[in-house]
């Protein structure tokens, strides 16, 4: 419990102490990761390259959200005191064999860069050059950057601002050598002056950009897309309260009215025997909306946390440790929520129901998990998570999670109202439902369902898809949560309208539609993921696929649990509502 609160704690802490320093005192810098440059979620440790290395190397200790962005920081061999300037000096000499000089090829030509910290600041360059030229003859060079000059800048006693420039010194070509061979690699640091303020430092680092700012937010998409989407909730809204209106008039008119008016008497209001019969599958469709509830829970809390500024927007690991860790606390919601609605269903198997809720996700997700951590193991990147935080998570879904589904599913369960008060009683014979046309299939109403909503937030999602999987950092949280509203009451609305439309034509199965017809939008995010990976990123390679396509189908699960909740509870209301404003005979 201890050790959660501080990971809790240091997870969310957006700012550090600020380090000072005296003059000439030993400054750390911790190598990290070196990795493709354009798969941002494949990396290797920077020791695993041939390599000036210690003979001792000495890892630093990181927090959980660093571990799972791929850090492991070990301390150089780069000597820097502070506001000492050094000339070009010796770092080591390395002997470089056949397989060595072949991973240096390799790495750079799969465009590898590298990644140190100085205090806190990220300090990025390139490994090596690529010359490729001409036509005939084809030349394809490669070089390999043997010094670094860093720059530093510092104000009073802080470093502020820090930087790597390999074009100081001109590169080792590793073409048509003969092995052993020795390199020697070599640096230098200048220290600047600057009157940027401390506070100030991350912007600096944000705009200092080694990769590229493609991110421009277009505000009139965004706010036109906002703006259909007011318009479509408002034409569905007046639509249905006119047509409900009408149905009303004519359903509740007196009894010798009715008569001469037989050919009436059809639509929602004949199956009021049947609209309350429960679905099958109980437990599942309970498991469901509890799991279902949670994330809408915890999504809200994310964003509303984003919006106040908890997280260190530089490391996508600090919203992915809050998410996880807040996964485990919220599950308490998941347990109730199920057991409250299965008991109220008349359901008695609780204990399954319970189990049921708490592996909904976690057994899609560990399942998922294994299978990218293992591929990632087997490329030996710093992806793959160390065997202590793997202990570390299972003991919070183990200790935390998986007990407070327990708890809140007994609070579920023995608060639960006896009988689920539905507004008719459910006659025991169930009615023969009529054939519909095509148009009124469950298939048409999960696309439409499904495409409605996806559409208010396809524009939002290039920017979500490139921060997560891209190095774009997105900091308009205030946009992401109105997105956010946004999806869910298009959904409420959308799924209204098709229970409305299913129940009209007499079919009174609307329990399990309303969640598929709204869960539906996972199929065409994933959908769209597709079109992403393949049309507008640059990933490739076999590691940086199976992660996006595990972590991008969790993701897409996670969407139809939330929505298809969504769906169902707003139209469980609406079938109340039409059903208890109806006079019954
Ligand atoms: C690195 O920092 C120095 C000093 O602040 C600056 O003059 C230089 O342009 C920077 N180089 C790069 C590549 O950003």
């Amino acid at each position: 419990m201890a050790t959660t609160l501080v990971l809790v704690t240091s997870a969310l802490l957006a700012f550090t102490l600020a380090a000072q320093y005296k003059d000439g005192e030993k400054v750390l810098m911790y190598v990290n990761k070196v990795g493709p440059y354009f798969n941002p979620h494949e990396t290797y440790h920077y020791y695993q390259l041939p390599v000036c290395r210690p003979a001792k190397i000495e890892h630093k200790s990181l927090t959980l959200g660093e571990v799972l962005d791929g850090d492991r920081m070990a301390v150089s061999m780069y000597e820097l005191d502070f506001k000492t300037n050094v000339e070009k000096k010796s770092l080591c000499k390395v002997s470089f064999s056949e397989t060595d000089l072949q991973l240096l090829r390799d790495a750079i030509e799969d465009l590898y860069y590298f990644e140190f910290v100085v205090d806190e600041i990220p300090i990025r360059g390139f490994i090596g050059h690529l010359e490729e030229g001409g036509f005939l003859p084809h030349t394809h060079k490669i070089y390999l950057w043997a010094h670094l000059h860093f720059n530093i800048e510092y104000n009073g006693n802080q470093i502020i601002f820090a930087n790597v420039s390999t074009k100081e010194q001109p590169p080792v070509s590793l073409d048509n050598i003969n092995v052993p061979v020795e390199v020697a690699f070599t640096y230098s640091v200048k220290w600047h002056e600057t009157n940027l303020k401390y506070e100030e430092r991350m912007k600096r680092v944000r705009d200092s950009g080694f990769f590229p700012k493609t991110l421009e937010i277009h505000w009139l998409s965004i706010i036109n897309s906002m703006v259909l989407v007011f318009l479509l909730i408002g034409f569905v809204v007046i639509i249905l309260t006119r047509i409900l209106k009408s149905d009303f008039a004519r359903y509740n008119m007196d009894e010798e009215e009715t008569e001469d008016m037989d050919q009436d008497d059809n639509g929602w209001k004949i199956i009021h025997t049947d609209v309350f019969r429960f679905p099958a599958y109980k437990s599942l469709f309970c498991a469901i909306l509890g799991v279902g509830s949670q994330f809408l829970a915890l999504a809200t809390g994310i964003l509303l946390m984003a919006m106040m500024g908890m997280f260190n927007v530089h490391r996508h690991g600090s919203i992915n440790s809050a998410a996880v860790i807040l996964y485990a606390f919220t599950s308490c919601i998941s347990g109730y929520v199920a057991a409250n609605i299965y008991r109220r269903m008349g359901g008695d198997n609780w204990v399954w129901n319970i189990n049921l809720a708490s592996t909904l996700f976690a057994a899609p997700f560990f399942l998922v998990w294994c299978v990218v951590n293992s591929v990632a193991w087997g490329y030996g990147t710093t992806q793959a998570l160390p065997w202590t935080t793997v202990v570390l998570l299972m003991a919070l879904w183990i200790f935390v999670g998986y007990p407070l589904t327990v708890i809140g599913g007994i609070f579920g369960k023995n608060w639960a109202t006896s009988g689920f008060d539905a507004p008719c009683r459910t006659k025991n014979i169930a009615r023969e439902i009529p054939s519909v046309p095509w148009y009124r299939s469950g298939f048409t109403h999960c696309i439409i369902g499904g495409f409605l909503p996806f559409s208010a937030i396809s524009v939002e999602l290039y920017y979500i898809f490139a921060t997560v999987w891209g190095r774009e950092q997105y900091t308009l949280y205030g946009i992401l949560f109105i997105v956010y509203a946004i999806l869910l009451s298009v959904t409420a609305c959308i799924s209204v309208a098709l229970t409305y439309f299913q129940l009209s034509a007499e079919d009174y199965r609307w329990w399990w539609r309303s969640i598929f017809s709204a869960g539906s939008t996972g199929v065409f995010v994933f959908l769209y993921a597709l079109f992403y990976y393949f049309k507008r990123s640059n990933m490739s390679g076999f590691l940086q696929g199976v992660e996006f396509f595990g972590y991008t189908m969790l993701s897409c699960y996670v969407f139809f649990l939330m929505l298809g909740t969504a769906a169902f509870f707003s139209s469980l209301q609406f079938v109340r509502y039409i059903y208890v404003n109806l006079k019954m005979d």
